[in-house]
């Protein structure tokens, strides 16, 4: 049976290849793509679900969910890499829907709805999360897993020195989702960062005559040109697209049992994520982490399952 999957995005490009990776995938049954602010504004992380799942056109369409503003968000600007739009000024015109309900709403439902058996794949800031458990207290021990993308356990951050942009973003957030008594894996930056698609993708992706083919085409350039210009690189990042990979594909990926919490306050390490790994730990293990990857096979694994469907 396919596994029933939520997943809380702030599209983004690589949000965007992670949707279309899930969407393509039989062996998973997208009930919802909930968004969230991150990469872009709350409202345009909305339109920019929609106009994704739009030009996905998926068989069965997930249930959506509207990001509505975070109460403790630390400013962030992430238009030098995907653009304005968070979709490289893609253009998409989606249609007006009146009635979409807040992501966090949503997210309560579904979970309640098919209780233990729900994965939640959180690809962007842990607002929406938060808040559903803040609305639900015994949401936590209701959801069968959350996978996360975000944090770092042992290098450098990615939008300050300490810390990692989802976790940045809304570090209380974060620490609620840390703190709660559920099922949690996360992929965090260390591991992400060991991905790398380069130019080539372009010829691994499906033919311009599927959705996906036309979807990628039409942002991944964006993509490319972003990371050229503020980091130097001639590849891309698709952190999203590792963390979808790992719930399709675990067994390429080493987990390590750990515990950890999100530092809120630092003036210089606000966001950053801490595990005890002290020699004789006092922190409870509270969370299974990804410390390592096999990196080709994770790219092919990419690919393949961009490509798997139309
Ligand atoms: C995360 O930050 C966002 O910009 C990406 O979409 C990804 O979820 C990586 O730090
Ligand atoms: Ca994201």
């Amino acid at each position: 049976m396919a596994r029933k999957v939520i997943i809380d995005v702030d599209p983004g490009i690589d949000d965007a290849m992670a949707l279309c990776m899930a969407l393509s995938n039989p062996e998973l049954d997208v009930l919802a793509v909930t968004a969230v602010g991150g990469n872009v504004a709350p409202a345009q992380a909305t339109r920019n679900v929609q106009a994704i799942i739009e030009q996905l056109d998926p068989s069965r369409w997930p249930r959506l969910g509207a990001a509505s503003e975070p109460d403790n968000r630390l400013a962030v600007d992430r238009r030098s890499l995907y653009g304005a739009d968070g979709l490289g000024g893609a253009g998409f015109v989606v249609a007006e829907r009146q009635h979409l309900l807040p992501s966090e709403k949503v997210i309560c439902d579904q979970v309640r709805d098919a209780p233990h058996s729900v994965t939640l794949i959180a690809l962007g800031p842990l607002t929406n999360i938060a808040r559903a458990f803040l609305r639900d207290p015994e949401l936590p021990s209701l959801v069968g897993r959350i996978v996360i993308m975000g944090g770092t356990v042992a290098g450098p951050g990615n939008i300050t020195p300490a810390a990692e942009f989802n976790m940045y973003c809304d570090p209380i957030a974060a620490q609620t989702v840390f703190r709660s008594l559920s099922t949690k894996t996360l992929i965090p930056l260390d591991v992400t960062n060991r991905i790398e698609l380069s130019y080539d993708l372009f010829n691994r992706l499906p033919s311009e005559s599927t959705r996906v083919g036309r979807l990628m085409r039409k942002l991944l350039p964006a993509a490319f040109r972003g990371y050229r210009q503020q980091f130097g690189l001639e590849g891309i990042h698709v952190h999203d697209s590792v963390t979808l990979a790992a719930v399709v594909h675990p067994e390429l990926f080493t987990m390590k049992s750990m515990a950890g919490d999100v530092e809120t306050q630092g003036e210089l390490t606000a966001g950053a994520t801490v595990f005890d790994r002290r020699r004789v730990p006092a922190w409870r293990h509270n969370m299974e982490v990804a410390v390592d990857v096999q990196r080709d096979a994770v790219v092919e694994a990419i690919l393949h399952d961009l490509c798997a469907v139309e």
